[in-house]
């Protein structure tokens, strides 16, 4: 059976620690260190709005983790190299499993959204730049809901537009607290552990399936669908 998948963008398709090449020749040998934190408090500063009801777009969340990190780690990047940074966050790269893994779930006649934290106009660029835009029927971003994942409202938007029913909805994603959001509204979920040392939160909601790289997936689902 065909299913409705929704992707996380940042993270599961598109590979965020992209700037790293960038940042080595900015600040040399912390830049895997840069890019870890920088990440983590962006996704932080997601989480604390959304909380707070003091939405702002994840490029703002973006930015002002860029700056925190700068401080935090006494690199003083200048103006124009933390422009610089950001402008290659626009244009982040893809995985290497992304494309053969997509294009054989669209084959196989999947609708495909992508989801994200990222605003429309982001994830559009984001997709585009990857060469990846046309293996999707749309995307859904949590800006019109003015929150972030993993409020419920955002997982309920993105049901909604997929016009399937919330079982019969996917979400794949790398980052554990969304595959939580989505399973904690009903939807389905495909976690992928790109890593063997990330650790999925032990809070007793646990994926449908986890995945250790996308090229397992349409496998995964074609043999899922004739058992769920
Ligand atoms: C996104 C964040 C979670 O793309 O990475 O929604």
């Amino acid at each position: 059976m065909t299913k409705v998948i929704a992707f996380d963008i940042y993270g599961t398709l598109i590979d965020t620690h992209g700037v790293v090449t960038r940042l080595k020749e900015y600040i040399g040998n912390e830049a895997q260190t840069f890019s870890n934190k920088w990440r983590d408090k962006q996704l932080e500063y997601s989480f604390r709005r959304g909380l707070m009801r003091s939405y702002q777009h994840f490029g703002i969340c973006t930015s002002q983790a860029l700056d925190y990190t700068n401080q935090l780690l006494q690199t003083n990047l200048s103006d124009e190299q933390k422009a610089s940074l950001l402008a290659e966050y626009r244009i982040l790269p893809a995985f290497d499993d992304v494309i053969e893994s997509l294009t054989a779930l669209k084959t196989a006649g999947h609708k495909m959204y992508g989801f994200s934290n990222g605003t429309a106009d982001a994830v559009e660029g984001l997709l585009s730049n990857a060469g990846i835009r046309d293996l999707f029927d749309g995307v859904v971003s949590v800006d019109p809901m003015q929150t972030f994942k993993p409020n419920p409202d955002v997982y309920t938007h993105m049901v909604k537009t997929g016009g399937a029913s919330v079982k019969d909805t996917w979400l794949v994603s790398s980052n554990p607290f969304d595959v939580i959001g989505a399973a904690t509204v009903g939807m389905q979920t495909v976690w992928v552990q790109r890593s063997k040392s990330v650790v999925f939160d032990p809070w007793g909601v646990e994926p449908t399936t986890i995945v250790k790289s996308l090229i397992e997936l349409p496998d995964e689902l074609q043999n899922l669908g004739n058992s769920l």
